[in-house]
């Protein structure tokens, strides 16, 4: 009598994941990974990334910094986004974003971000190609750091985003849009486009953190890291990386079955 064969809908997990008891404990163990890079090439280039989860590596990383005298005078960073149209000076800008919540404060002094200055879709086209070639120029990203949004994506990436994209205008979705509102005011004044860092580009990295806390980002952990990769779910071309690490909370995590978490 033959056996039938064995299925299974869950796609082994292929790249490591780690775990933290909570939202303080991941910020710990993600700044302690890119404090280590920077302490051991303070040369070093940072992809950074905006929104809420970032921010305690930020404060992190500040005190490293303050107190136990991280330099950071060596490194340079690239983030992912700006929105657009968005002068670099508004309170809603990524620009702003960053350097309150952390160039200022660690004394960084070659950091870029996408330029989102209102103007015409050539001219963002050539900065776009400007700032790829800018990170080429410094021998590429040597540690990527990004967050998930509810959309499945990175940067701004959303679905649809093909994974050999390149820094580019792109729309928002639906859902970056609603999630937007609150710090906007109203969806009525979150702007429509972004000049976000592409797929492509995100990959060439030479490490990549990707980086979720809650469990409003369970759902899209989950499928990101256990289904094939997809044009459906930008940050499911990550998996695809030779040197990635998922850095979850536990409640980010809920939905990860254990096969999945116990590959870390
Ligand atoms: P969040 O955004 O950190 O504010 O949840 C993440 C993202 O959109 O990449």
């Amino acid at each position: 009598m033959t056996m039938p064969l064995m299925t299974t809908t869950l796609l082994p997990p292929t790249k490591p994941i780690t775990v933290a008891a909570d939202y303080a404990a991941l910020c710990d163990l993600v700044a302690a990974r890119i404090a280590a890079l920077v302490r051991e090439k303070p040369g070093a280039v940072l992809g950074l990334a905006t929104g809420s989860t970032p921010l305690g590596v930020y404060d992190r990383l500040v005190s490293a910094a303050q107190d136990d005298g991280l330099d950071f005078s060596g490194v340079t960073c690239f983030n992912l986004d700006e929105y657009f149209p968005m002068a670099s000076e508004s309170p809603h800008s990524y620009h702003h974003f960053m350097q309150k919540n952390l160039f200022r404060r660690i004394r960084c002094r070659r950091w870029f971000v996408p330029d989102g200055a209102p103007r015409s879709e050539a001219e963002v086209a050539q900065s776009c190609w400007e700032y790829e070639a800018a990170i080429r120029e410094v021998g590429g990203i040597d540690l990527q750091l990004l967050g998930i949004g509810r959309s499945g994506h990175i940067g701004f990436n959303e679905p649809g985003s093909p994974p050999d994209s390149r820094t580019r205008l792109v729309t928002l979705h639906a859902m970056t849009l609603a999630d937007a509102a609150g710090s906007f005011g109203g969806l009525e004044n979150v702007p429509s486009q972004a000049v976000s860092m592409g797929i492509g580009t995100i990959l060439e990295a030479r490490e990549i953190l990707l980086m979720a806390s809650g469990t409003g980002k369970a759902q899209i952990v989950r499928a990101a890291w256990t289904e094939e990769p997809t044009l459906a779910l930008p940050a499911s071309w990550v998996r695809t990386h030779s040197n990635a690490r998922l850095y979850l909370d536990t409640a980010a995590a809920q939905d990860l079955d254990a096969a999945a978490q116990a590959f870390s």
